[in-house]
């Protein structure tokens, strides 16, 4: 996975130097940017296929796509933060996830302007390069920083968002969006931020970051306090002190909207 995500980067890098240029251009850079997201899943799939014939996939771009060995699949996001690619913003990354037997098992999310490759695997830790990773010790809310994604044009969910972050806000010592799931989840792995909450989210946003926190000591669930997050879509990451805290907040912005 980690070969897979380095090799499809050289090409990333590339393009985003190039976006960096068309950002100024009359044309703008989105179709340059689409065909970057096509071409980096596409050598990912290559890439990954060559290394376990079989495997099927679950694909931004491509959707599901079935293989012979009906156990694993990998779960792809070829560039989360696309948004920030395309408006020239060096905050983005390759996602990929593998699924066993309906249970993701291991993630790399891998950011290519850092260098930063951020790794787990179920019961082997989560590691960011070479360092182990631990969540953030932080138990107060007032100390705590959490990451999210604010729903746009065209996506649900905008008045629940208010009311989610008119909570969060009062409590805590701050709100980030960075504007990529991916990197959101690693970050909380990395102990960076306490926590991260988001709603209408994709599994290939989020599965290879899910494995990330989980294997660094912290806990996700979805909006119930339940493991569903990749089909909910709904997703609550953060420490073990205050993933409780978080949900609670969250869960009465959602009591009072309703
Ligand atoms: C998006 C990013 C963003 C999140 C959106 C996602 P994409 O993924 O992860 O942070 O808020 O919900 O769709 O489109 O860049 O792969």
């Amino acid at each position: 996975m980690m070969n897979a995500a380095r090799k499809a980067a050289r090409g990333l890098i590339r393009d985003f130097g190039e976006v960096e240029n068309l950002q100024v251009s009359m044309k703008g850079p989105a179709d340059f940017v689409s065909s970057a997201d096509l071409k980096t899943e596409k050598l990912l799939c290559q890439e990954l296929s060559k290394a376990r014939p079989g495997y099927g996939f679950l694909l931004e771009e491509g959707g599901a796509v079935a293989g012979s060995d009906t156990s694993n699949r990998w779960i792809i996001d070829p560039i989360d933060g696309t948004t920030n690619f395309l408006h020239g913003i060096p905050h983005f990354c390759i996602s990929i996830a593998l699924e066993r037997d309906g249970e993701v098992i291991a993630g790399v999310v891998y950011e290519p302007i850092h260098d930063e490759m951020f790794h787990a695997e179920k019961g082997a830790g989560a590691y960011l390069n070479e360092r182990r990773l631990r969540v953030s010790a932080r138990r107060k809310l007032e100390e705590a920083v959490f990451a999210t994604g604010i729903p746009f044009k065209g996506r649900p969910g905008h008045e629940q968002f208010v009311a989610d972050a008119t909570q969060v806000m009062a409590t805590c010592a701050g709100i980030r969006r960075f504007g990529s799931a991916a990197l959101d989840l690693a970050y909380v792995a990395a102990g960076r931020y306490e926590g991260y909450w988001e709603s209408g989210i994709r599994p290939w946003d989020i599965a290879a970051g899910i494995v990330l926190v989980k294997e660094a000591g912290g806990y996700v669930t979805d909006m119930d306090g339940k493991g569903e997050m990749l089909t909910t879509g709904e997703v609550v990451a953060a420490n073990d002190h205050l993933h409780s805290s978080i949900l609670k907040l969250l869960n009465t912005a959602r009591a009072a909207k309703s």
